[in-house]
């Protein structure tokens, strides 16, 4: 099958789970927590754990229950970013952005909202091992060592008397590979792994994916429009963020995203079925939302 049709098929079959896992309409709260995770977005996340577990011959429904909490807790994280406080951005997923449609207020409740199911979801699936194992990663990537001390850095800034590409990396490591490094983390814990040669190679391409990830939205910050990304562009610019993009430019930030996907390729080395994997990290180069 082309990697882009089973990317699709990944994409949908958290798309299901996520509507189903949030049908409770109970209010204002879970409207817009609704409002922001079903718009769309394009599921990377959820994506990698689904095709870690596939390509390790995995349990798939407790991968789809990891997906859809990965998927929640980045949504959270995108509302709490776009917030007036941090980055102050109008659209999201081609749509007005939940403080914006909702009020601050409620967009800060629904970020809670979409944490604390997060877990909720995780809770849920049956092998007790694997609940708690996911839970200890994803907690990690996402907590005060991991996304949120990314964007406590991010909102610091570089400092320009020291080393910039080595501050940018901690910042991009943290704010957004530790994520992406945990999607995929998540995907073999599902399949029984939790060590050894498998596990390593995928932290050490996870880290190198994550890193490029966000080097790409980035250059597309200030190379795409609202209409094709789906969210403002020059954001960046407009907060005076560096980026490896605003710092060498577009083609020298892809020049760098470059080299570090031939590395992150050699980490899948020696792994079998790593076909998707492959693809999935020369594609990225290559995104355009
Ligand atoms: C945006 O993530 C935030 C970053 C970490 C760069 P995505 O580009 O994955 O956003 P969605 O989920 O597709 O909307
Ligand atoms: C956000 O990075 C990373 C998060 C942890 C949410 P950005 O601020 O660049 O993400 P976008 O461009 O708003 O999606
Ligand atoms: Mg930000
Ligand atoms: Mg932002
Ligand atoms: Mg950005």
């Amino acid at each position: 099958m082309e990697f882009s049709s089973a990317l699709a098929g990944y994409a949908e079959l958290v798309n299901a789970s996520l509507r189903e896992e949030t049908a409770l309409d109970n209010g204002i709260v879970s409207e817009a927590m609704r409002y922001s995770l079903l718009s769309g977005g394009k599921r990377t996340r959820a994506c990698l754990t689904l095709a870690v577990c596939d390509m390790l011959g995995g349990d798939m429904q407790s991968a789809v229950l990891a997906a859809d909490a990965i998927e929640m807790l980045h949504c959270y994280s995108l509302i709490h970013d776009d917030l007036p406080c941090m980055d102050n951005d109008d659209y999201r997923r081609g749509q007005l952005s939940c403080h914006r449609k909702y009020g601050e207020a409620t967009a800060m409740l629904a970020g809670d909202a979409l944490l604390t199911l997060s877990f909720r979801t995780l809770s849920k699936i049956r092998d007790a091992e694997v609940s708690r194992k996911c839970t200890e990663l994803l907690s990690s990537a996402a907590g005060f060592e991991g996304m949120i001390l990314g964007q406590e850095l991010d909102l610091r800034g570089v400092d320009e008397d020291a080393e910039i590409s080595a501050q940018l990396d901690r910042i991009n490591e943290n704010k957004t590979g530790k994520m992406i490094t945990v999607s995929l983390l998540m995907g073999a814990v599902c399949s029984g792994i939790s060590s050894g040669k498998t596990y390593d190679a995928l932290e050490k391409y996870g880290r190198g994916t994550g890193l490029v990830f966000q080097i790409v939205d980035d250059v597309l910050d200030v190379t795409s429009s609202l209409e094709e990304l789906g969210k403002k562009t020059g954001s960046d610019e407009a907060n005076s963020k560096r980026t490896y993009c605003s710092v060498y430019g577009a083609e020298g930030a892809m020049r760098r995203a470059e080299e570090i996907t031939s590395e992150s390729l050699k980490a899948l080395d020696g792994i079998d079925n790593s076909g998707f994997l492959e693809w999935y990290a020369n594609d990225l180069l290559h995104r355009s939302r």
